[in-house]
């Protein structure tokens, strides 16, 4: 990885200058080129965007790319060989908890019944010559499949549960198969910190599946382990995710469970970050990053039954997947410093515009899908 990307950015380097000679934009005029959605550089740049994305994120799924739906290209004048894109991406939940750190290429999909989907929208800035790749910002919103239109193909299908709140099964499933894993535990012992997922279906009686997040419970400190009682912390990040079961047929109730421990996380995040920037970096850009905090939202709103009730005679249209990313409302744009993507005391501006909207959508997009079913594709 740490050798082939490089390479791959310098073969990027040239096709991208020869298939563009000396395109100009009349600035403010028409400030955005239009791209190809299915153009492997785009892709790449794509794929960039949601591994950031990925990374930036707390809690949630690792997302992955469906297809692009959108690309506009903006030249910035200033900066010779530097453009921003403003990416519109269709999106698969995976089955792999952000926490994971995994790439999302390695991450596995839903069965179709339990499919997450989505849009993101990003902002990625890419400055070839001063070898520069960058997430500036981004949005997404997530729904669940239609569950309705599952029950039509598949009656018996497991169904998700929106998690909104308090459910009081829910959480007695997730407590339940914790306590089995921490009787068959022989070491530590684990603690329930978040429910991420739940689904339920009929198996001669109800049944319901969950996925939670775990961390370490502090063990009381006794004489003989001081050393190790000092270096607990008193909120402990998790360090796994769990997928428990409960099923009641017959009278008889089952209790599975099956965890997952993540790896360290340090070693993980900075082993990736050394495979994707080869390059020098300065030093004060981590700083400068974690001093700009989380760089955008997911939002997971429930599935769209919910906003279309089978009976509603409501004829007026939802937006599906609202997403906003507009840095500015300014059509003449606004001045973004990223100065500390750079080596050196220069300072470096980005000119921002207001995200395109759906109308000014690039001739040859949205670019072919992964999965085309249509119940998984954003309008
Ligand atoms: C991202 O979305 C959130 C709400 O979902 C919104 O409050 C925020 O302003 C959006 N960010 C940008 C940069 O538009
Ligand atoms: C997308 O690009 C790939 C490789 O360049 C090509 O094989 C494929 O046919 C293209 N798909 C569409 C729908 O244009």
């Amino acid at each position: 990885m740490g050798l082939l990307l490089p390479l791959a950015l310098c073969a990027l380097a040239t096709s991208y200058s020869a298939a563009f000679p000396a395109q100009q934009t009349t600035k403010n005029l028409f400030p955005f080129l239009s791209r190809g959605c299915n153009d492997s550089d785009v892709l790449s740049f794509a794929g960039f965007a949601l591994e950031d994305i990925n990374k930036d994120r707390k809690d949630g799924y690792i997302l992955s790319l469906n297809r692009v739906n959108d690309v506009r290209e903006q030249r910035q004048d200033d900066e010779p060989g530097g453009s921003l894109f403003y990416l519109t991406l269709d999106v698969l939940e995976t089955s792999s908890h952000v926490l994971s750190r995994k790439s999302w290429k390695d991450c596995e999909g839903w069965p179709f019944y339990a499919t997450v989907y989505g849009q993101c929208k990003a902002l990625f800035y890419m400055n070839r010559p001063r070898r520069v790749l960058y997430t500036v910002a981004y949005n997404c919103t997530l729904r669940p499949v239609s569950r309705r239109s599952i029950q039509r193909t598949c009656p018996d299908c497991p169904g998700s549960i929106y998690l909104d709140g308090s459910n009081d099964k829910i959480l007695n499933v997730a407590t339940e198969s914790l306590a089995k894993y921490n009787k068959e535990s022989t070491s530590k012992q684990y603690s329930l910190v978040e429910i991420t997922r739940a689904s339920n279906w009929w198996a001669g009686g109800p049944a319901y599946s969950v996925e939670y997040l775990i961390k370490e419970t502090p063990q009381p400190c006794t004489k003989s382990m001081d050393s190790t009682c000092a270096l607990q912390s008193p909120d402990p990040a998790p360090v796994g995710i769990c997928q428990g079961s409960l099923i009641e047929s017959l009278g008889k109730k089952t209790v599975k469970v099956n965890c997952d421990f993540f790896e360290p996380q340090d070693a993980a995040a900075e082993g990736e970050k050394a495979a994707k920037l080869p390059k020098v970096q300065d030093p004060g850009h981590k700083e400068a990053e974690a001093k700009r905090g989380p760089k955008g939202t997911v939002q997971k709103l429930p599935d769209l039954d919910h906003e279309r009730p089978e009976q509603s005679q409501d004829p007026s249209p939802v937006e599906e997947f609202p997403v906003h990313l507009d840095l500015t409302t300014d059509p003449e744009g606004q001045a973004l410093d990223v100065s500390f993507l750079f080596i050196g005391p220069l300072e470096e501006k980005l000119l921002v515009l207001p995200f395109p909207s759906k109308e000014q959508r690039s001739a040859e997009c949205p670019g072919p899908a992964r999965d085309a079913n249509h119940l998984v594709l954003p309008p």
